[in-house]
């Protein structure tokens, strides 16, 4: 599956750019790239070989890119997309992103973590506003591929290396990296899940809603490509009805509404897909609202968000998908650190790449895996990674679910 890639230097965006954009900030250029041996990523003494699988929950890894980031220049800035379609850009992201980069040495004048707060205008005056302090790396986890190519493509003209952070950028700069999870993976967890939570809770007759997320974000549909692929054959056979599937959304409110709708007009629903914790969290809400009891409706979701491991634990929700995002943070702020100072992204890694229909690329990429989680696995997964606090976890409602869980 590994393609072999383009070379990811300063260089590789062309000198050309330096010398017609005469762009001085971007030092990093003048570094030329070598042919890259085993401890030589691009020339100008040793560089530390971080591979996919180096990152830990302690971020050790990340102190082995001291000396490369002391090398670099210019200022790497994030570009989160909002903080109501998942608690994780706020829970997770901005905070394990900031670990990633102080545990490297930089100082809070050399990153930025702007969140756009869902709006893409705001994204793209966030990213005009790095440029200008002299950013060199921009990594950016856009609301939709139109307005992230946009801010790509400014980036690029001024000589500012990519790196598209968790949602590949359809149609993004050609020298990008991205740094994601195997989304197609997350799905067909999200679908295996579903299956067997249909069995455990003895759903005679299966009627599935399928909830897209929002059709603009291209990890939408590598999710949904993996939960109908598991769910397909189902629905073939007939042992599954499609109950429907209706335009996707990320928004929470939104989600609830076209639940509401598809719920009223047909009552035999009595299971949904859906791959997001928020989104499953107020579906859960109305379906309580309704008094359908614990265990025999099930959800799925994404996110291992607060609300999505306690709705778990109530019997509501079959599980999560845990994206360890101290991983993806790491990963990222990892290329960032190479590509700040000129060098090369090593090979391993990046271990895969991600098509780009638009570009008509394929995009190298580093790929890490995800993992389902259920009242079952809780304690040595989540709990025990810290991505949740057993205080705040086990409130008194699901305090008994947690005893039986072994949560302590
Ligand atoms: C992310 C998910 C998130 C969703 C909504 C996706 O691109 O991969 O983790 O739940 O966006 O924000």
């Amino acid at each position: 599956m590994m393609l072999k890639r383009k070379k990811i230097t300063a260089r590789g965006v062309g000198t050309t750019f330096v010398a017609v954009l005469g762009i001085v900030a971007l030092a990093a250029c003048t570094t030329p790239s070598t042919s890259p041996g085993p401890s030589d990523t691009g020339g100008g003494g040793d560089v530390p070989e971080l591979n996919a699988e180096s990152f830990t929950p302690d971020f050790s890894a990340m102190e082995e890119l001291k000396g490369l980031a002391s090398e670099g220049k210019g200022l790497i800035g994030v570009l989160l997309p909002d903080t109501t379609t998942s608690a994780r850009y706020v829970t997770f992201d901005a905070p394990y992103l900031k670990q990633a980069f102080e545990a490297a040495g930089l100082d809070s004048t050399q990153f930025k973590i702007d969140n756009a707060q869902g709006s893409a205008s705001t994204m793209q005056t966030q990213a005009e506003a790095d440029i200008t302090a002299g950013a060199s790396v921009l990594l950016v986890d856009a609301l939709d591929s139109g307005s992230g190519a946009a801010i790509e493509a400014a980036a690029t003209a001024r000589g500012v290396k990519v790196i598209d952070y968790d949602r590949l950028v359809k149609g993004g700069a050609e020298d990008r990296i991205y740094v994601s999870f195997d989304n197609v993976k997350v799905g067909q967890l999200i679908g295996e899940g579903e299956v067997s939570c249909i069995e455990d809770w003895k759903v005679a007759k299966p009627n599935i809603l399928i909830m897209n997320g929002d059709p603009t974000d291209n990890n939408a549909k590598l999710f949904a490509e993996g939960y109908n692929g598991v769910l397909k054959p189902k629905f073939d056979s007939g042992d599954y009805v499609k109950a429907g599937e209706p335009a996707g959304t990320w928004t929470p409110s939104v989600a609830q509404t076209t639940f509401a709708q598809q719920y009223t007009a047909n009552p035999k629903i009595n299971a949904v897909v859906t791959p997001n914790d928020d989104n499953a969290n107020a579906v859960i809400a109305y379906l309580q609202s309704k008094k359908i009891p614990a265990k025999t409706f099930p959800t799925t979701g994404q996110d291992a968000s607060l609300s999505g491991l306690q709705n778990i634990l109530k019997g509501y929700q079959c599980g999560t998908v845990y994206k360890p995002i101290y991983l993806e943070a790491q990963a990222a702020a990892a290329a960032a650190i190479y590509l700040r100072a000129g060098k090369e992204v090593p090979e391993g890694l990046v271990n895969g790449t991600t098509r780009d229909d638009t570009a008509g690329t394929d995009v190298s990429s580093v790929l890490l895996t995800p993992v389902w989680v259920t009242a079952e696995n809780m304690a040595d997964t989540v709990v025990k990674d810290g991505a949740v606090s057993v205080s705040d976890l086990c409130i008194a409602q699901v305090k008994d679910a947690c005893t039986e869980a072994g949560i302590k």
